[in-house]
């Protein structure tokens, strides 16, 4: 079998920690693209203690800043030839308004658009290689909103923008679908289901953050119970390609979720926005 590579984001905390260190038994190698280098090492170190066989390289990358991203970019092509498996599993939920580096509203511009920017330029590595896999972690919270106007830098209630975030990831798997199944692209969004983990945790919110975790904790999933359906995605690829899928089973998407000119409009937006002229860098 072939040397393996795995790149994950959002590898520091929850659903995407408990991810790696299952995934760490598939691959060769993994790439960590983490927004705090510190938080990485510890990882690694940990990760190192049950799986010394493997290569784990740590990359940093906020996805909040589409500076960090290319810089994470050019280190990532410098490096390596190939990228078997993409997951984009990194984001945030902010209670109170904020914006990216780039003036983005915070959860659009971290969840969807640093996504977007990093798996544009890592797709031709991705492509390069035999398995040629993308796995975006979404969220049913998509349901609850349409993009409607100004999305990029919109305001709104929170849970209406962090909707809308997952909402364009899923418009995003389905476009990437669309464009390159044909090309023997595996791409598969999922939703992890209510899992207990840091996500909406900021020192600002905290007190609140413990509060709903802590009442809801019971009926909350496990970090490890919350990566099955990314494990599962990852190691049936042709099974789960093109769907949105919880545990295994397809999550069927509302209209909306499906609408063609939403989803044709958010990518031209998107190009637009980041001065893209091709969709994905192929
Ligand atoms: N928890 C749920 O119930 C639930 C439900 C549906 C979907 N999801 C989705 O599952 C995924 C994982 O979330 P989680 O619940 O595991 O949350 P989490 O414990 O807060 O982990 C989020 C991860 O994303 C990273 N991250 C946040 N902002 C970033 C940035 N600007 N640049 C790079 N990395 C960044 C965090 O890095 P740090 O360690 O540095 O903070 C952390 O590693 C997210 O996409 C989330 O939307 C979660």
């Amino acid at each position: 079998m072939t040397h393996r590579t795995l790149a994950i984001t959002g590898a520091t905390s929850g659903i995407g920690r408990a991810t790696a260190k299952r995934l760490a038994d598939d691959f060769d190698e993994i790439i960590l693209l983490v927004r705090n280098v510190e938080k990485g090492e510890k990882f690694k170190e940990e990760l190192m203690m049950t799986h010394d066989d493997i290569d784990i390289d740590i990359i940093e990358c906020d996805l909040s800043s589409l500076t960090s991203i290319r810089t994470s970019v050019r280190t990532i092509q410098a490096k390596y030839e190939k990228i078997d498996c993409l997951i984009n599993n990194a984001g945030v939920v902010s209670l109170s308004r904020k914006t990216t580096d780039d003036d983005f509203e915070m959860m659009m511009g971290t969840n969807y658009i640093g996504h977007y920017l990093l798996t544009h330029h890592l797709f031709s590595l991705i492509m390069n290689s035999e398995t040629k896999q993308i796995v975006i972690v979404s969220s049913n919270a998509y349901a609850f909103t349409t993009l409607g106007q100004n999305y990029f830098t919109g305001k709104g209630n929170a849970m209406n923008l962090y909707g809308r975030s997952k909402l364009a990831t899923l418009y995003f798997m389905q476009e990437l679908d669309e464009q390159f199944r044909e090309g023997g692209l595996y791409v598969t969004a999922v939703h992890p289901g209510a899992v207990s983990t840091n996500l909406g945790k900021t020192p600002e919110n905290e007190k609140f953050g413990r509060l709903v975790y802590g009442m809801l904790t019971p009926f909350f999933k496990t970090s490890e119970e919350g990566a099955e359906s990314t494990i599962l995605a990852v190691r049936d690829k042709e099974k789960y390609a093109g769907r949105y899928m919880h545990s295994g089973e397809d999550v069927s998407l509302k209209p909306h979720g499906q609408s063609y000119y939403a989803r044709k409009q958010l990518i031209r937006n998107t190009m637009k926005e980041l001065g893209l002229n091709s969709f994905m860098d192929s």
